[in-house]
């Protein structure tokens, strides 16, 4: 679906779902026959036939298409949840200002970063395990990103593997890096992700241990039968580790003895550029500056590890500042609105990524799902420059902001 021909489907929506009674009384119909989705306190699937016209309609559409199991693991956070929602909150407190009589007829979202060209400054971000969501898993994904013209970073935890998914697709890959205790392997690993034709290898810092969270505990949370962590194949063996039993894995693929150094060895691995991710402090954003990163994704894994910690809109700022325009940032972790996309640059990212909207439409529509939602984040981001009166990603700073 090309981008025209997506808002003339938010349009037939919009007025089918009138044409049914309105999508507020629908809605209301709706949540009386079940329990809205409330995970990020926004409501309600779209009417039914009706297709999503935001990405919080395509996570309660998902919410009926997907397993419980699959639904919690997605949409859960650390422990009580409370940087989940000021995630979400933090975007929703910052108030963009609008500029009228500027000339908006030609609106340019390119931007460049790490010597690759992006359509629009939104990326997909590394999610593990999309066979719980569609039977395709990555490959749907990959395709769907494709459509949309978006880069996709493949997890280390897929369930298809790298090679698999280069194969089935010609849009652009980054890849996922957990760092593996067996340095060997991790090496292999890099080497495969390169050979596919990753452009950037994502390293992902935060997650030393496995973090504390409740809704996966609830459910139990396990791996299907059948599915298993296809880039990983064989190191799970070796170590004796149990790949089905989430909580378990976790401690026997991720390693707790990381440092600076052993980041300066994965540098050293390959010749893609290395981002870090998963960084809020800004001691560490000056650090990964001075250590040679590539460039730093602001990030506190979707609110999924340490609870209380801040909203990455709000550790964005500190983390510019502490970088002075070294390395590029980039940031992710609630953006669910072109407006975020905005706020998110104008605070100093150069691009955003999403992490649950695109599972929620793979859920819900498969590869087709995943372009619907980038497409609509992208002409929301596009309408949003509009209004705030600029016509070039290179002029957002803190001006669009009302401050
Ligand atoms: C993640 N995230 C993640 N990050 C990572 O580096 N490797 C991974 O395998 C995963 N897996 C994963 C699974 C699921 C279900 C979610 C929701 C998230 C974190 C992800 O890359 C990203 O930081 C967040 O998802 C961004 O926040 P939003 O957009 O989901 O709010």
């Amino acid at each position: 679906m090309d981008r025209r021909e997506l808002i003339q489907s938010l349009a037939t929506a919009a007025a089918a779902s009138l044409a049914a009674g309105g999508a507020e009384e629908s809605a209301q119909a709706q949540a009386k026959s079940q329990p809205p989705a409330q995970s990020e306190g926004k409501p309600a699937a779209p009417a039914p036939g009706a297709q999503p016209v935001n990405l919080h309609e395509f996570e309660a559409l998902a919410r009926k298409r997907i397993t419980r199991m699959a639904y919690d693991y997605i949409a859960g956070g650390g422990a009580d949840e409370v940087t989940l929602r000021r995630n979400r909150e933090s975007f929703d407190q910052i108030r963009l200002k609008p500029r009228v009589l500027r000339d908006v007829s030609k609106l340019d979202a390119r931007t460049e970063l790490l010597g690759q060209a992006f359509d629009f400054p939104i990326l997909l971000a590394p999610t593990a395990y999309h066979k719980l969501v569609h039977a395709e898993g990555e490959i749907a994904t990959a395709r769907g990103a494709a459509a949309a013209q978006a880069t996709l970073t493949v997890s280390s935890f897929a369930t298809v593997a790298i090679e698999k998914i280069a194969a089935s697709t010609k849009g652009p890959l980054w890849f996922q890096l957990y760092c593996q205790p067996d340095r060997e392997f991790t090496r292999d690993l890099i080497h495969r992700a390169e050979a596919a034709g990753c452009k950037a290898l994502v390293v992902t810092v935060d997650t030393p241990v496995g973090p504390v969270r409740d809704r996966e505990a609830r459910v139990k949370f396990e791996l299907p039968k059948g599915m298993e962590m296809e880039n990983l194949r064989g190191l799970v063996a070796k170590t004796g580790a149990d790949d089905r039993r989430h909580m378990r894995m976790y401690s026997a693929v991720l390693d707790p003895t990381l440092t600076w150094d052993t980041v300066n060895w994965i540098r050293a691995q390959t010749k893609v550029p290395v981002i870090l991710k998963g960084i809020l402090a800004p001691e560490d954003a000056r650090q990964a500056a001075e250590s040679g990163a590539a460039a730093i994704i602001v990030s506190n894994h979707g609110a999924r590890n340490l609870d209380t910690s801040p909203a990455t809109i709000e550790a964005l700022p500190r983390a510019a500042e502490a970088v002075q325009g070294r390395v590029p940032l980039l940031m992710d972790g609630g953006v669910r609105r072109g407006t975020d996309v905005m706020k998110a640059l104008a605070l100093g990212a150069s691009a955003v990524l999403i992490g649950r909207p695109y599972l929620w439409g793979l859920g819900s529509y498969g590869a087709d799902g995943v372009a619907q939602v980038v497409n609509m984040l992208r002409t929301e981001f596009e309408v949003a420059m509009a209004l705030c009166g600029v016509t070039s990603v290179g002029q957002i700073n803190r001006e669009v902001l009302w401050q």
